[in-house]
């Protein structure tokens, strides 16, 4: 008998304790419509060659476009960015409406004002579960000096580089 996983509001609660940067992750469907969705679910992956991950919901709209795209894009939010965050998980017709956005080569849409543009290639897809592992080499980027926005127990808060204690000690 396999052994059985924990329940879903223990893995929420496990990996919710896991602090991490927010990014919208960018792609053209095949007739050039922009799509874009929050993602944490994002680690760097190799140095040689440069890969990066990201794992969608199978269930998403996002998941079908990247299925078949050749590129996707990431933009690390910046502190300010929240409402960003919130508007490209949110059901929405047009989540670009009134969002600041670049054409960044390939013409992949990449959020203005983030702390990173990271460009990639599609390198592989792996089945996980529920969701698909995206593996991009990273083929450019841009890093801007910002203050990142966080995430941590499905809230939003600030990272202060060089911490100091927490104000209640
Ligand atoms: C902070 C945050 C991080 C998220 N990270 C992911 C993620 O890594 N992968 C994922 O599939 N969904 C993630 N989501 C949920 C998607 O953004 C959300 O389901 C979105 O509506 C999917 O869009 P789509 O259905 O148009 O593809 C996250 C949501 C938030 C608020």
């Amino acid at each position: 008998m396999s052994e059985a996983g924990v329940p879903p509001q223990l893995f929420r609660d496990l990996l919710g304790r896991f602090a991490t940067g927010v990014t919208v992750l960018t792609a053209r469907a095949a007739d050039g419509r922009p799509f874009g969705m929050t993602a944490n679910a994002v680690a760097s992956v190799s140095l040689d060659p440069p890969l990066v991950l990201v794992c969608v919901d199978r269930a998403r709209d996002t998941h079908d476009v990247l299925r078949s795209a050749l590129r996707f894009a990431l933009s690390v939010l910046a502190a300010d960015q929240e409402p960003v965050s919130r508007r490209f998980a949110e059901d929405s017709s047009d989540r670009f409406a009134g969002i600041a956005v670049l054409e960044g080569p390939h013409g992949l849409p990449l959020v203005a004002g983030a702390v990173a543009h990271i460009q990639c290639a599609m390198h592989d897809t792996v089945a996980a579960g529920d969701h698909t592992i995206f593996i991009g080499l990273v083929t450019g980027g841009t890093a801007f000096d910002r203050p990142p926005l966080a995430y941590f127990r499905a809230g939003y808060g600030r990272f202060a580089p060089g911490g100091g204690p927490p104000a209640d000690g």
